[in-house]
């Protein structure tokens, strides 16, 4: 077994969906598992040039890639169904590629219901922190239970165990975790890599953990994460910046690298994919939540010296696209007035 991870080290909506489909594209990988959340996850994904949104099915199915929901994640048979009929009808083959963990847990009519009464912490009303509640609780309802969903059931530690070349796609971001958030405006399942590592993988495996950013910050729920600058209402809009899930409008802000920082520290990320660098350019504006910075060469400068920085990242990426990432120089290139390009 050989284990790649993908997870977001902001507030989700950082671009895994993107980056999976991308490292999915190159090939070799014989399975693709969700190991985290459940259909309140809204996943971009361009395919031949269409777009898509997934939100259960990993994006393995693709690709003809064995496609695992994994016991750490919750499904809503009904949600599911649907994304199945939908992708099935858009001519991409799901139904011999989709495998779900025996021992996931059920979103049920009545975890929905309460989620939708949910007014405090501003959840996507899918029914996943209730479902996560009674898994723990103990009186949740599993995958086995339920009859629609026994064709595609398996044991996850004898589907990934073996010669298998495992991509980990992961839900959410670092900063919703319950623990490492800011709770209560949390999600309800852990989403760093010790939460990849309960599905049935062994962590002796790992041989990348890709960490996902946005050249800036996104956040959707109730607490207040935008401050009052109107850039932030341009980022938005130039980047299109509404939940997949729920459709509604995401709070921006600068990135902040001292939460990247930590949350590379925390998950052992040794490859760093920085998206939507686009949306900075058209809006022509760059910094971070401590400091302007002027031009787009600087901010990439300064990225790469702060992100390298003894971390364990070895390779930066950039994204200027729906669709591909390239790689950036890991040694940048110091400029003799760079200081003076940063306005503290
Ligand atoms: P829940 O996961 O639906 O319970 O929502 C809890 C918090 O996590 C809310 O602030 C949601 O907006 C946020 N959240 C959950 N899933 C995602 C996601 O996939 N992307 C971004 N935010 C999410
Ligand atoms: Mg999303």
């Amino acid at each position: 077994m050989i284990t790649d991870i993908v997870i977001g080290l902001q507030h989700g909506d950082e671009g895994k969906g993107k980056v999976t489909h991308h490292l999915l594209k190159n090939g070799g990988y014989t399975h693709c598992v969700r190991f985290n959340g459940g259909c309140n996850a809204g996943h971009t994904i361009f395919h031949n040039g269409k777009k898509f949104v997934t939100h259960h099915i990993p994006a393995g199915v693709f690709f003809g890639v064995t496609s695992v929901i994994g016991n750490g994640c919750v499904v809503d048979p009904t949600k599911l169904q649907e994304e199945i009929n939908y992708l099935e009808s858009h001519g991409i083959n799901v139904r011999d590629n989709l495998r779900i963990a025996n021992n996931a847990h059920v979103i049920t009519p009545f975890h929905k219901a309460e989620d939708r009464a949910e007014e405090k912490i501003g959840t996507t009303r899918t029914g996943n922190g209730p479902a996560y509640r009674d898994k723990y609780g103990r009186t949740g309802v599993r995958a086995c239970d339920i009859p629609d969903l026994q064709p595609f059931l398996v044991d996850i530690y004898e589907e990934l165990a073996g010669d298998t070349v495992v991509l980990m796609e992961g839900a959410q971001g670092f900063w919703l975790d319950p623990d490492w958030g800011d709770y209560p405006y949390v999600t309800s399942s852990h989403t760093g890599t010790a939460a990849a590592i309960q599905n049935g993988i062994s962590p002796r495996s790992i041989r990348n953990v890709w960490g996902i950013i946005k050249a800036y910050e996104t956040y959707v729920g109730a607490r207040k994460f935008q401050p009052d600058d109107e850039i932030f209402d341009r980022i938005q809009k130039a980047g299109q910046e509404f939940g997949a899930t729920t459709g509604r409008v995401r709070q921006c802000n600068w990135v902040n690298l001292k939460e990247v920082k930590q949350a590379i520290a925390m998950n052992g990320v040794n490859r760093l994919v920085v998206n939507k660098m686009d949306v900075l350019r058209e809006v022509n504006s760059w910094g971070t939540t401590e400091r302007k910075i002027h031009s787009e060469r600087f901010f990439r400068e300064h990225l790469n010296r702060e992100l390298h920085n003894g971390l364990g990242v070895d390779k930066i990426y950039f994204s200027d696209n729906p669709e591909n990432i390239y790689e950036s120089s890991p040694h940048h290139e110091w400029s003799p007035d760079y200081s003076y390009a940063i306005s503290t």
